[in-house]
């Protein structure tokens, strides 16, 4: 199952994914709002990480997209809907390896996952994103696609995060 934008392939992940998402969580910048203790992770960390990825499309047959880029075929990030145990809804996360910050991957990736997950959950009432308070690129990238901070706090580790959301109809009057 591929799903294609303008420049990016978004697929299912493969085990060929595990350099990627270490060398990407290695990074301070990408792992400052992503890890319990905001510090870049270590290999050991970063595969059990990679493996809960994984494990995540494998039992519920959804999860984060690898993304790569059309014109390379280098994978250049994440993003798609999850649902973790506990979480307060089906989610759409996203995380850009560094070297491609700022060139509206995660904008572009995103509306086309929001899309396709509308697509399977007919039923679904709104897709939430997670974001730290002092996350500001996320936060862009949310407004960006139309959603909202709700006023809502999830408390998860030690983090406090908001959650963002965008309502199906809104969200399928301008993007579907
Ligand atoms: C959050 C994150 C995915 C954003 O990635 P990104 O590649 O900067 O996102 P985008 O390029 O799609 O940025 C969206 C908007 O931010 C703005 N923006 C991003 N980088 C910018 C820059 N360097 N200069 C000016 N504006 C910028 C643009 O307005 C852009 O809007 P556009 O799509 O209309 O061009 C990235 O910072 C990241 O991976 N962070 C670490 C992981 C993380 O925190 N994930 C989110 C957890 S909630």
């Amino acid at each position: 199952m591929i799903i294609e934008t303008e420049r990016l392939k978004l697929r299912r992940p493969t085990a060929s994914d595990a350099e990627f998402y270490c060398a990407m969580m290695a990074d301070p910048d990408v792992a400052r709002f992503l890890t319990p203790d905001g510090k870049p992770q270590s290999r050991a960390d970063a595969w059990r990480g990679f493996a809960t990825w994984i494990g995540h499309w494998e039992i519920r047959g959804f999860g984060f997209f690898t993304l790569e880029d059309k014109a390379t075929g280098a994978p250049v990030g994440r993003v798609g809907p999850w649902r973790p145990e506990g979480w307060p809804g089906l989610e759409c996360g996203w995380t850009i390896a560094r070297p491609y910050w700022g060139k509206s991957y995660a904008r572009e990736a995103a509306i086309a996952a929001i899309n396709w997950t509308f697509g399977q959950f007919p039923d679904l009432p709104r897709i939430i994103s997670l974001i730290d308070p002092e996350n500001a690129n996320s936060q862009t990238v949310a407004r960006k696609i139309g959603e909202e901070d709700s006023g809502e706090v999830f408390e998860f580790w030690e983090l406090k995060l908001d959650v963002w959301a965008a309502e199906r109809s809104q969200w399928l009057s301008r993007f579907g």
